[in-house]
C-alpha cells in the first residue's frame, strides 16, 4: 500500500523535500516497507518553486498556475479532506492562529504531521501532541531543531534509556557565522551582521537569530524530550548577541576562549538549570571549534557519558533530509513515532543560579585606585579572582576584565552594586556579565 505525503508550502525548505523524495523513491520504499509517494504540493508561486527545486509542474496544486491566499487555503482544505493521503508536511512558518489551526486541522483529518516549525512547536506542542493522540496520528519534528543534526530522534530513541545530565549548544547558525566573524576578522557586531546578511546566512529581519528567540525555540523543545519539562517558551531565559562587542570578543580571546550563543541546560538534583545567552567557551572545551553557520550539540548522559553531534542547523536539502527521515520513519511506525516522555516535576531554574566561572567586563574612570575599588568590592561577595586582565587606557575611561572563579549570577550582580553605590561615577555604564563554558 502507497503511503502519500503532501507538501504545505513548497520554498527553501518544502523544496528540499520534495526534491529527496523525488530522487530518492525508491530508496524510501525500501526503507519504509511501502512506497513512499508524493502526491501534492500547495504553493502560492508553483512557477518560481518548480523552477528553483527542478520540480514538475504536475505536484502543484492550480496546474501549476499561481494561487491567491484563498485559492491556497480551498487547495489545502482539498488536501485534508482526501482520504488517499496519509501524511502532510507542514513548511508553511509563522506560529500565529491561522498556522495552528493548518496543523491541527491535518491531525484532526487523521492525518501524520510533520513540521520543522520550531515556532509553533516550541508554543503549541502539547496542543498538537494530544491532537495526535486522540486521532491515532504522529507528529515528526526532527527538523525542529538544528536540521540535518539527529538530535530529537537521539534524545527520544537513542538515549531513552539513559538519564540526560547536561545539553549544551550551538543551535543558531546565524548567530554562531556573526561571532565567528567578529572573532576571526575582529569585526564589530553591526558589520559583522551586515556580512552575514550579504552571504544569505542571515534573514532581511534576523531579529530571531540575534535575540536568542530561534535558539530558545529550540532549547524549549530540547528540555522537553530531554528532562520531561513542560515549560512555557516565555518562562525560558534568554539573551542575544547583540550588546557583544569587539572588546568583549578580544578579552575572551585574552583568557583562551571565543564567545558563543549557547543554548544551555544542567541538571541539578530536582531542578534543570537551563539559558540562552553568549556564553565564553574556553578552547578546551569542542564547542569552541564550531564556526560559521554550523550548528553542534554536546549531550552528558549518566551512562552514554559526552555525546557531540556536529552539522548543518539550516539549508534546504540538510533540513529536508531531516524532515524525509520523520516521512519514512512514520510510514513504518505510525502513531507509535510519537515522542513518548515522561513528564517531571523538574522545576526549571534560571542559570545564573548556578556556580559558573564569570568574565566581567568594567569600563571605568582612569584613575589609580580603580582596580582596587572593583577587586575590594568582588572580594567582598567572597568571590574568587581567577585573572584580571591588561588594562586597556583609553582617552578618557580605562577598560578591563576581571574572570572569577565559580559564584553566582546573583554575587557578581552584588559586588556591582556595592560599587555603584560607594563610589558614584566609578563605572561608566553597565559592566557586562559573560558566564565561562569549560
Ligand atoms: N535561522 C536559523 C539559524 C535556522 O540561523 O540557525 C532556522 O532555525
Amino acid at each position: 500500500m502507497q503511503f502519500r505525503v503532501a507538501i504545505l508550502g513548497c520554498g527553501t525548505v518544502g523544496g528540499g523535500v520534495a526534491r529527496i523524495l523525488l530522487e530518492q523513491r525508491e530508496a524510501l520504499g525500501e526503507r519504509a516497507g511501502r512506497e513512499v509517494v508524493l502526491a501534492r504540493i500547495v504553493d502560492l508561486m508553483p512557477d518560481a518553486s518548480a523552477k528553483r527545486h527542478s520540480i514538475p509542474r504536475k505536484f502543484y496544486a492550480g496546474d501549476g498556475a499561481e494561487l491567491t491566499p484563498a485559492q491556497a487555503d480551498a487547495e489545502i482544505k482539498k488536501v485534508l479532506q482526501d482520504p488517499n493521503i496519509d501524511l502532510v508536511v507542514e513548511t508553511i512558518g509563522g506560529s500565529g492562529p491561522e498556522i495552528l489551526a493548518v496543523a491541527r486541522g491535518v491531525l484532526e483529518a487523521g492525518k501524520h504531521l510533520v513540521t520543522a516549525n520550531k515556532a509553533l512547536l516550541a508554543k503549541h506542542s502539547a496542543d498538537l501532541l494530544t491532537a495526535a493522540r486522540k486521532n491515532g496520528k504522529g507528529v515528526g519534528f526532527e527538523a525542529a531543531v538544528s536540521a540535518a543534526i539527529p538530535i530529537i530522534k537521539g534524545l527520544n530513541e537513542c538515549l531513552t534509556g539513559d538519564e540526560i545530565q547536561s545539553i549544551s549548544g550551538i543551535m543558531n547558525g546565524t548567530s554562531n557565522y556573526i561571532l565567528s566573524k567578529m572573532t576571526a576578522e575582529g569585526e564589530g557586531f553591526a558589520d559583522a551582521l551586515r556580512d552575514a546578511q550579504a552571504k544569505g546566512y542571515a534573514e532581511a529581519d534576523p531579529t530571531l537569530d540575534i535575540n536568542g528567540g530561534d535558539a530558545g525555540h529550540k532549547l524549549t523543545l530540547v528540555l522537553r524530550l530531554a528532562f520531561g519539562l513542560e515549560l512555557a517558551f516565555e518562562d525560558l531565559p534568554r539573551q542575544g548577541i547583540d550588546t557583544v562587542t569587539a572588546g568583549d570578543v578580544a578579552f575572551a580571546h585574552e583568557m583562551q576562549g571565543v564567545i558563543k550563543l549557547i543554548c544551555h541546560a544542567q541538571r541539578v538534583g530536582d531542578a534543570v538549570h537551563a539559558a540562552v545567552c553568549p556564553m565564553i567557551v574556553k578552547h578546551t572545551n569542542l564547542l569552541s571549534k564550531i564556526d560559521g553557520a554550523t550548528n553542534a550539540i554536546r549531550v552528558m548522559g549518566r551512562y552514554a557519558g559526552e555525546i557531540v553531534l556536529i552539522g548543518q542547523g539550516a539549508g534546504s536539502l540538510e533540513t529536508g533530509s531531516a524532515i524525509v527521515s520523520d516521512i519514512v520513519f512514520l510510514a513504518r511506525h505510525g502513531e507509535h513515532a510519537l515522542p513518548k516522555v515522561a513528564t517531571t516535576d523538574f522545576d526549571l531554574r534560571p542559570l545564573g543560579e548556578l556556580e559558573l566561572p564569570y568574565n566581567i567586563v568594567f569600563e571605568t574612570a582612569d584613575m589609580p585606585g580603580m582596580t582596587g575599588i572593583v577587586t575590594t568590592a568582588i572580594g567582598r561577595q567572597r568571590i574568587n579572582i581567577d585573572t584580571v586582565s591588561h588594562n586597556r587606557h583609553q582617552v578618557d575611561h580605562a577598560e578591563f576584565a576581571i574572570a572569577t572563579m565559580s559564584c553566582t549570577r546573583a554575587q557578581v550582580e552584588w559586588a556591582v552594586r556595592d560599587i555603584q553605590a560607594n563610589h558614584p561615577g566609578a563605572l561608566l555604564g553597565e559592566p557586562r556579565i559573560l558566564p565561562i563554558l569549560v
